[in-house]
């Protein structure tokens, strides 16, 4: 493998770091919320995407977090989204995040995410990890939402790498398949021993934590 590219929300970066800023917005719920938030932004960009309605993710995150508060009754006021907006571009790293970067030394890598620029700017700059990547991507530049296999496409044509050469790590199990089928070497980065989706694919590698990367590249 000649490069590693990296998923952001859920594999670099704790999008449960969010349910403490539900929480405060609306005591009692913000688990439920957060979590029920999450799934609604990725129900909505694969439907964005298969109908060819493209906005970028942080309007399609706002516009997930309004339809969760209308399903569960409670108030979105722009100070929550505000709020929530802003957490977004701090997220804090998995634990293992800055582990495993070290370990994987000079390697080249880098990321590939939903987010759109000025969220993964934020946020690789907050944590940190300028510098740290050969190239943070954005899927604004093809205007489709993963697993769509023009976003793999993007990364390969920028690391100008077979797609074969290539290591996509992510902890979202249908990431790491939609990047499988596109032609990586796919490695799924499942922390909580979560049942694999039923989705016709497999990663090439289930992994518990990012740090047993390095042993898995050379
Ligand atoms: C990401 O693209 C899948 O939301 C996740 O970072």
């Amino acid at each position: 493998m000649d490069a590693l590219v990296f998923d952001a929300y859920g594999t670099l970066f704790d999008v449960a770091d969010l349910h403490s800023v539900c929480e405060a917005a609306w005591p009692g719920q913000g688990e439920a919320i957060g979590r029920a938030w999450r799934l609604k932004q990725l129900e909505y960009s694969w439907l964005r995407t298969l109908m060819g309605r493209y906005v970028d993710f942080e309007s399609l995150t706002v516009d997930a977090l309004r339809s969760t508060c209308d399903s569960f009754g409670v108030q979105c006021t722009h100070a929550m989204i505000d709020r929530l907006l802003l957490a977004y571009r701090n997220l804090r790293m998995f634990p293992d995040t800055i582990a495993a970067l070290r370990a994987l030394g000079g390697r080249r890598c880098a990321i590939l995410s939903n987010g759109s620029p000025p969220m993964l700017e934020a946020l690789v700059r907050n944590a940190g990890l300028q510098g740290r990547f050969e190239v943070v991507l954005s899927v604004d530049a093809v205007r489709l939402f993963k697993p769509h296999p023009r976003v793999y496409q993007l990364a390969a044509d920028t690391l100008r790498l077979d797609a074969s050469r290539i290591g996509f790590v992510s902890a979202n199990h249908w990431d790491a398949c939609g990047a499988r089928t596109f032609g990586f070497r796919s490695f799924w980065i499942n922390r909580n021993k979560a049942p694999p989706e039923r989705l016709g694919a497999e990663p090439d590698n289930v992994l518990g934590s990012l740090t047993q990367l390095a042993s898995h590249v050379g």
